[in-house]
């Protein structure tokens, strides 16, 4: 298995550096307008130079592309949009032989509806064991005429469609992403399976999709808002799921990454223990807004529940599914939630882009793993993609309200005078989602030629955080520290410092300045917005 050679301890993955690539807009590399692995591997020196150590992969599976990939109609084929096996195969033992692991992402809650196993249990009909491995019902009502029960969707909308038999099947995403049924012991043994299928090809991880909503109430009871358990998020029987996985995965010395999204700690944790999934997302620093109190009660919280279960924390500012960092810190709102997302929110994407680039070292220097989404380390604003090119169905789902998803999904700018249309993502002119007219100053040429640029400062970080010992897994304490201003000491010398606060502020006693976010005011205060790394 590839475990990248980072510094600090033998389990890599306890603070790694992660980079999330989200194939279809990373890098084409056959000119057909959607990225491909043959494009990623093309780049893997750029990804060696950025100094990663894994690269987690969005499903690169055989798909209609209903959900972005996240309808996967086989586990064990690559689309081929984005290549094929022998490519992903190839291009696991390159990222290897680069010092970089590969994580696939497995999505265990549902399938697409042009998997077998579901045009099987169409064809089959009612009662049949094809339609066991899915939750089929009749419908309520005098002619079966209403859905089985009344559970709210995750991409607003319904969660049960009808069959042309009078049937009913579950989906908590869109119809083309039929919930599978996790009671059926066929269910599981196909994804142990799959699992080490992946494992077998080299793979360093796995991040696990949805992973608290896979097991559901038996009885499928209606949802009664605030009552507990939920009937199908967090259901107690998950984590002998995750069981079984962690003790196939250590046959692999693989690791797990769980796409949890629970307000509650000690319910979060639970997936965490030691004989659960390694790490999962944290999605409470991820929605946190711009602010020192917010924040620094966030790591403390998300410290003290790691700390029990013994788990690293992971530190995510941005992924596919939310609005760019700098577009968000620009907001008068900077916190993010699905629900409130709407076209023309008006942001400073001056001031955004100021606070990301603050973000970056506050995040980088905090005790953990971090990921780092494709197009953050050039500060990507979100994109406003016109409304007859957007594709998410979670803008389609809330009847045209929510933008969806796509402004964060745009291929990457990797050169600014590029022959072609698409700033050097591809040979082609029109890539799958239209770029903005002004992103020529993003593109990586541009910023590779300008050290004050955001990849130059996020190289310099990554650089830094792989040679000082203080950076990753480990202690930290805080610091005292003028209101609004977050400082703390990560041991073996290392502080890290951010102004949030109007004021400039007076930076700590300290012997060198490692690296800064922005320049410091001519008195040698630390300005608002700006962090900074020092040597104490
Ligand atoms: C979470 C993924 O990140 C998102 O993109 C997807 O739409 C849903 N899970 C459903 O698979």
């Amino acid at each position: 298995m590839a475990a990248p050679d980072t510094p600090r301890t033998d389990d890599w993955w306890r603070d790694a550096v992660i980079y999330q690539v989200y194939p279809r807009s990373f890098a084409d590399g056959d000119g057909d307008g959607t990225g491909d692995l043959m494009g990623v591997r093309a780049r893997l020196p750029y990804l060696a130079e950025l100094g990663v150590d894994a690269l987690w992969f969005t499903p690169w599976y055989l798909s209609p592309m209903v959900d972005g990939g996240y309808d996967v109609a086989d586990y064990r084929a690559v689309d081929p949009a984005f290549g094929t096996l022998a490519e992903a195969e190839k291009l696991i033992a390159e990222a290897r032989e680069a010092g970089i692991g590969v994580i696939v992402d497995i999505v265990p809650n549902h399938v697409s509806d042009q998997h077998a196993w579901f045009r099987e249990a169409l064809k089959a009909g009612p009662g049949s064991p094809e339609r066991a491995r899915f939750h089929f019902r009749p419908g309520r009502g005098e002619n079966g005429e209403l859905p089985p029960n009344d559970w709210p969707s995750q991409f607003s909308g319904n969660t049960w469609t009808r069959v042309p038999d009078g049937e009913w099947y579950l989906h908590l995403f869109t119809p083309e992403q039929p919930d599978l049924n996790w009671s059926h012991p066929e269910v599981r043994r196909e994804h142990e399976d799959v699992l080490r299928f992946w494992f077998e090809r080299g793979v360093a991880g796995v991040r696990i999709d949805s992973a608290a909503l896979l097991t559901k109430d038996p009885d499928l009871r209606d949802f009664v808002e605030g009552t507990d358990p939920h009937p199908y998020i967090d259901q107690d029987e998950i984590h002998d799921i995750y069981r079984s996985w962690r003790a196939l995965a250590d046959e692999y010395g693989g690791v797990f990454v769980g796409e949890v999204w629970l307000p509650d700690s000690e319910r979060f944790a639970r997936y965490l223990r030691p004989d659960e999934l390694h790490t999962a997302f944290n999605f409470n620093f991820l929605s946190c807004p711009w602010d020192a109190d917010r924040l620094r009660r966030t790591i403390d919280d998300t410290l003290a529940e790691h700390a029990p279960v013994g788990a690293p924390a992971t530190w995510v500012l941005c992924n596919h599914d939310v609005t760019r960092t700098a577009t968000r810190y620009g907001r008068a709102d900077t916190g993010f939630d699905f629900a409130t997302k709407r076209f023309g929110t008006p942001t400073d994407l001056a001031l955004g882009t100021r606070r990301a680039r603050a973000a970056a070292l506050l995040t980088l220097a905090l005790p953990g793993s971090v990921y780092l989404y494709q197009g953050e380390e050039l500060g990507l604003p979100e994109a406003d993609v016109p409304l007859d090119r957007i594709q998410d169905p979670m803008h389609f789902r809330s009847g045209g309200t929510d933008p969806g998803r796509d402004g964060c999904r745009v291929p990457l700018p990797w050169e600014a005078e590029a022959e072609t249309g698409s700033y050097g993502f591809g040979a082609g002119d029109e890539p799958w989602l239209p770029q903005p007219e002004d992103w020529a100053p993003y593109a990586v040429d541009r910023q590779t030629a300008d050290p004050g640029s955001m990849l130059a400062l996020y190289r310099e970080a990554l650089l830094l955080r792989r040679s000082e010992p203080g950076f990753g897994d480990g202690p930290m304490s805080w610091l005292p520290a003028p209101e609004g201003v977050l400082a703390f000491d990560r041991g073996h010398g290392l502080l890290c410092v951010v102004n949030l606060s109007e004021e400039p502020a007076v930076l700590p006693p300290h012997g060198r300045l490692l690296l800064a976010s922005g320049p410091l005011d001519s008195e040698g205060l630390l300005p608002r917005d700006t962090a900074v790394w020092l040597r104490a």
